[in-house]
């Protein structure tokens, strides 16, 4: 009884250490799989995002060099500076970002992207660091038509392939169901960059792009042959926020914490007025 006696303390002081060990232990080793780790040791942040999108992410021609320049830029540029590492950019079509992420060809995506629940099965994401809500560009030529969400339904309407205003255009100008909007439909033609849209909007092969405000705006101010028709619309998950791969909380947790001090310092508003001036020039 008495060997019992003292034998349990210290075998409860026996599994304490093995726990605390034991946590110590997959700590380190988590911190070693966690993309925080492997973008420090290469001193790079490789971000993916569609340069196609003004005054979010889009290229300016400056000394005959091509930049990637806009508000995501900057504010990627301030998470590679807190990591301290350089930044390093992979323009490419939207509806591929979250596959290069999970290849692992990028650290993370920073591209006007929403949070949807449906992407958050497949990634994780920071704080919504913005937010927007949609319009739509029309030729200026046919303003005067688009003056209420019911004589869009009477437009050939397009969007982003794989973005959210595809959905926004289902539902909230075609008035089909979430199921129905599930379904691929020709209504609304999708193409892989909003620039190529552009073209077609000009070509008439389309008559209406659904996209971010901010966006639809710059397109706008650029293009004197086009213009915002009336109507705008919101969105419930709304907003911009970067993905990441799941499972790297030390890397999310880091993203965070730049996002809250450029909140909290209001970089973030002066980095889209900045932005906009470089899409009006
Ligand atoms: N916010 C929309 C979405 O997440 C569109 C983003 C498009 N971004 C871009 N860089 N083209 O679906």
């Amino acid at each position: 009884m008495k060997l019992l006696k003292s034998a349990v303390p210290l075998a409860v002081a026996a599994a304490l250490v093995a726990l605390l060990a034991g946590i110590s232990l997959s700590c380190s080793s988590n911190q070693k799989q966690d993309a925080l780790y492997k973008i420090q040791k290469a001193k790079t942040l490789i971000i993916g995002t569609s340069a196609d999108y003004p005054p979010y992410e889009f290229h300016l021609l400056k000394d005959g060099k091509d930049l990637i320049v806009g508000f995501d830029i900057s504010i990627a540029q301030e998470i590679a500076k807190d990591l301290g590492v350089t930044l390093e950019i992979k323009d490419m079509q939207f509806d591929g970002l979250l596959a290069a992420l999970q290849a692992g060809t990028i650290d993370m995506v920073i591209s006007g992207m929403t949070p949807t629940e449906e992407r958050k099965k497949s990634v994780d994401f920071s704080k919504t660091y913005y937010y927007a809500v949609h319009g739509v560009i029309v030729r200026a030529e046919d303003k005067d038509i688009y003056q209420t969400v019911e004589s869009l339904k009477n437009a050939r309407l397009s969007a982003q392939k794989g973005t959210i205003q595809v959905g926004i255009a289902k539902t909230q100008i075609l008035g089909l169901s979430e199921a129905e909007a599930e379904k691929p439909t020709d209504k609304v033609k999708e193409l892989g960059t909003i620039k190529n849209l552009i073209l077609d909007l000009k070509n008439k092969k389309v008559d209406a792009i659904v996209a971010e405000l901010p966006v639809a705006t710059a397109y706008v101010n650029n293009n004197p042959d086009l213009a915002l028709a009336a109507p705008t619309f919101t969105d419930d998950e709304g907003g911009s926020a970067v993905a990441v791969k799941k499972g790297n909380p030390l890397f999310l947790e880091a993203i965070n914490k730049t996002l809250d001090r450029l909140m909290a310092e209001k970089k973030i508003d002066q980095f889209v007025a900045e932005a906009n001036e470089l899409v009006e020039n």
